[in-house]
């Protein structure tokens, strides 16, 4: 099976230290629509913030209605807010109903919202909770909404995804241990919840072909969020790690994501991983298109009576 991945993007004259008002700074979005998960905190905060400030009208996921009414109540523009918890697959059904419901199309597909190295395995449906959360609410939701992304004139999925998708499990995925039950380890199965993200976009391209739609994942850099609420060693070194050349700003870690999502430039362009707003190198499993077919052929099963 061959890997889709369309036309080269054009290089993008931005750097790690571009935010993302700069890079969308001639980008007029009036007239769009725009689907962000995890919109109340962190890059999905500032991607709602920023795309709306360029006239998208913004849906904005978060856990509860209420989260997404407060953020939305922080920014200028139109955001119309919905509750998705991604942990709760019924939650994500109802989120993507409502949605179809207001009857819009939606030009970009933002999956945003993630959770990092829970330090003791959680699980439901007998599924490690990084992998359901991060990966699997989101094959859902995107499933749910596929029709919607597709009658837009130029559709876009943009799955935030991470530079830790190179330190996934052995084998990339390991479908016989998607529950954790057979070993645990924070960041590995962080790591293969992010390659996931990237699969998942890569299987979906490849699935896109020949419509007018397109499937991206980024990696937005290191920025200190509440992400990293899990990790003490970080929490208790935050100021010392913030100045490390290597960590950025939100206002600059949101750029990639808002870049993708927005640029004409990247018209048509699909199956990438952008690291700066520009095309970078995946991962060795990121770059298998066998397994990215069977995490999707597996994922759904896991989630068959949801899609
Ligand atoms: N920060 C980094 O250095 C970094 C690096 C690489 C990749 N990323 C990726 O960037 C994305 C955004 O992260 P961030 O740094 O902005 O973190 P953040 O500030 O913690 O934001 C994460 C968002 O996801 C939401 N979320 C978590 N669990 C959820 C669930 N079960 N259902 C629905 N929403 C849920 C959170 O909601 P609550 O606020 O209600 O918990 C929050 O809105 C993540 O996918 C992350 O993996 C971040």
């Amino acid at each position: 099976m061959s890997m889709s991945i369309s036309k080269q993007p054009p290089r993008a004259p931005f750097t790690r230290r571009s935010t993302a008002e700069e890079v969308t700074a001639d980008i007029d979005l009036d007239g769009k629509t725009i689907l962000i998960t995890g919109c109340n905190s962190g890059l999905g905060f500032e991607s709602m913030r920023v795309l709306a400030m360029r006239g998208a009208r913004i849906i904005g996921a978060a856990r509860t209605r209420v989260k997404a009414e407060q953020a939305s109540a922080m920014i200028d523009g139109e955001v119309i807010p919905v509750a998705c918890e991604l942990s709760d697959l019924d939650c994500v059904v109802s989120c993507a109903e409502e949605i179809r419901k207001t009857g819009l199309t939606i030009d970009v597909l933002m999956c945003n919202a993630g959770i990092m190295a829970l330090p003791k395995l959680q699980q439901k449906y007998g599924l490690e909770m990084q992998f359901l959360t991060n990966h699997l609410g989101h094959f859902v939701l995107v499933n749910r909404l596929l029709d919607r992304v597709e009658a837009a004139p130029a559709g876009r999925v943009v799955m935030v995804s991470s530079l830790g998708h190179y330190t996934s499990v052995a084998g990339g995925i390991n479908f016989d241990n998607l529950s954790g039950e057979r070993g645990y380890v924070p960041f590995t199965f962080y790591g293969q919840s992010k390659l996931a993200n990237l699969l998942m976009s890569n299987e979906l391209s490849r699935r896109l072909e020949g419509s007018r739609a397109t499937s991206n994942a980024i990696h937005p850099g290191i920025i200190m969020t509440p992400l990293s609420r899990n990790i003490g060693s970080i929490r208790a070194n935050l100021s010392r790690i913030m100045s490390w050349p290597v960590t950025r700003s939100v206002e600059q870690g949101a750029a990639t994501q808002c870049y993708v999502a927005a640029s004409p430039a990247l018209d048509g362009v699909s199956g990438h991983y952008f690291v700066d707003c520009n095309a970078a190198r995946k991962s060795y499993h990121g770059r298998n298109p066998e397994l990215a077919s069977r995490l999707w052929e597996v994922s759904e099963k896991l989630a068959a009576q949801y899609l």
